[in-house]
């Protein structure tokens, strides 16, 4: 019934490190719990006798239709918590009528993905210093019908997740990122005492030189739209826009980067003013409810991103439980705007919550 109802579950059926590795934070995992708790700080302001008999929370983005300002986070390799990964995942996003963001590290081909689902696609990517590999990755995307690329900008290097590192957490080779050549891949399966090899893997395989000129690059190799993903000051946000992105995306990697970061509901306003109308902006990070997508949207979101609740669903049971879960969210999303008195997505402004 909830997404909390999910992650209890989930965490019963999925291997005690590969939980770790989903649920864990950066460091003393301080962002990771305030972005949860910003939610608790907003108090919703409800209007009454406002005709609600028609509610829309139907969208658009990127030329696709939504039935709902939500989306699938981009998250590593899906085939940890479930045998058909990112293509249940997919479906279940399709049939909820929301877009998913697919990962760079997505452990199924993007080609499959696309053939499952009419699901709006998107693709994420972290920038390695082979150029090559990611023009090819987005020829790819754009071929198989990928709606939009989505440069994650704040992951240089990989944060310190100390539940990985006192794993020693490493991927079964039975799990890759299979868009991605072998030899690009192989550190992440070897285990190592004390240390993490996702962020050995990180650390030789990212581009760490990159600056913001260097987005005209992937312009060039690249006619999709492209936002930015990690944006937490209004300085890059008006960085952004200048640089031309289609989109920004307020974002701490829920948690996982640095620690001690402002949390995204905090960080949501002063992006959406200096984003000044000229992007979408969307927001992620401790949305576990419709009450919590409500409270973004107030503050300015034009749609929201779901991370781990959507692999708590998809260990739960693949396709039907993911569509379930982001159906939830959507439904929570349309009795909070029937209750609120809020009965269109433009009607939810910041007068709609209070701190
Ligand atoms: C297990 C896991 C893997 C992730 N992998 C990626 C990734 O490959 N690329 C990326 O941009 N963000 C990644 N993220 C961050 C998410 O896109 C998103 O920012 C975050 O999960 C949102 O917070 P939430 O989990 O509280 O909803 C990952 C997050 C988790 C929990």
């Amino acid at each position: 019934l909830n997404a909390e109802e999910y992650e209890r579950r989930a965490r019963q059926l999925v291997p005690a490190a590969v939980w770790d590795y989903i649920a864990g934070g950066s460091g003393a995992e301080r962002t990771l719990a305030a972005n949860e708790l910003a939610f608790d700080r907003y108090q919703l302001r409800p209007r009454v006798l406002v005709d609600i008999s028609h509610r829309s929370i139907a969208t658009e983005l990127f030329g696709a239709t939504l039935a709902a300002p939500i989306g699938v986070a981009p998250t590593a390799y899906h085939r940890l918590v479930h045998p058909e990964g990112e293509v249940a995942t997919a479906r279940g996003a399709g049939l909820a009528g929301v877009f998913h963001v697919v990962s760079i590290f997505a452990s199924r081909s993007l080609e499959e993905i696309a053939a499952a689902t009419d699901a709006p696609l998107w693709l994420q990517l972290y920038w390695l210093r082979r150029r090559e590999v990611l023009a090819r990755l987005a020829g790819r995307a754009a071929d198989a019908g990928y709606r939009a690329l989505v440069l994650t900008v704040d992951t240089p290097v990989l944060g310190e997740r100390l539940r990985d590192v006192r794993n020693g957490f490493a991927l079964d080779p039975s799990i890759r990122a299979v868009n991605l050549d072998v030899e690009l891949t192989e550190t992440v399966h070897r285990k190592q005492e004390a240390a993490s090899a996702l962020a050995i893997h990180a650390g030789e395989t990212f581009d760490t030189a990159i600056t913001w000129a260097d987005l005209a690059w992937l312009r060039t190799v690249s006619s999709l739209p492209l936002l930015v993903k990690g944006i937490l000051t209004a300085e890059d946000a008006r960085l952004a826009v200048e640089h031309g992105v289609d989109g920004i995306v307020v974002s701490n990697h829920g948690g996982r980067q640095l620690d001690g970061a402002v949390t995204t509901l905090d960080a949501l306003p002063e992006v959406v003013a200096a984003a000044g109308g000229r992007c979408p902006v969307l927001v992620d990070g401790g949305i576990r409810s419709g009450t919590d997508v409500f409270v973004a949207l107030a503050l300015g979101a034009d749609a929201v991103l779901v991370g781990r609740p959507v692999l708590w669903a998809l260990a739960c049971g693949g396709d039907a439980e993911v569509a379930n879960l982001l159906g939830m969210l959507t439904r929570g999303l349309d009795h909070t705007m029937a209750l609120a008195g809020r009965p269109t997505l433009a009607s939810i402004d910041s007068s709609a919550v209070r701190r």
